[in-house]
């Protein structure tokens, strides 16, 4: 007889969600944080920065509060907006092969600074970036 392991799988391997496995919403805050503070303070990304209010203070609540739902954890962000669509969000938007590509490179800095595990920093990072690709515009 083969010893097939029934036992439960470990605390580790049962988290589902994108949210659990990062760690909630303190290491999600963390990363939000780091990105609007690299885009304050890094002129590599000065047309991004440039492209947003003055003010990033409701940037950085609302970044959070979608990347907390879009990662599965609470909607309550996305039930105040009404429904949102990133994409069509960001559809009026003159997004640029550049300002795309500073989007991609700011979030996989902030992934370091916020120190995400390199595994799934990778896995966010690819996925982000696909998405900021397809928000350029012609
Ligand atoms: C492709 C490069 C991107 C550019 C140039 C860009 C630019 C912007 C700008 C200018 C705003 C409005 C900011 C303001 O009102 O001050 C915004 C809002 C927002 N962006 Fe992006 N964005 C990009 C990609 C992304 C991606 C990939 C995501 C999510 C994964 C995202 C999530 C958001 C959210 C949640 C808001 C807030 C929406 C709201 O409050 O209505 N953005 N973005």
């Amino acid at each position: 007889m083969t010893a097939t392991s029934t036992a439960q799988a470990p605390a580790e391997t049962q988290k589902t969600t994108p949210f659990e496995m990062i760690g909630g919403v303190e290491p999600i805050r963390r990363v939000v944080d780091a990105f609007y503070d690299l885009l304050e303070s890094d002129p590599q990304y000065a047309e991004l920065r440039a492209m947003h209010a003055p003010d990033m203070t409701p940037m950085r609540e609302a970044l959070t509060g979608f990347f907390t739902g879009w990662m599965g954890g609470s909607r309550e962000w996305f039930t105040a907006q009404g429904g949102f669509c990133v994409m069509t969000r960001h559809s009026k938007m003159p997004i640029t092969g550049k300002t795309a590509k500073q989007w991609s490179d700011a979030l996989r800095a902030a992934l370091v600074v916020a120190k995400v595990e390199p595994g799934f920093a990778e896995q966010m990072d690819q996925i982000l970036t696909r998405l900021a690709a397809g928000m350029v515009r012609g």
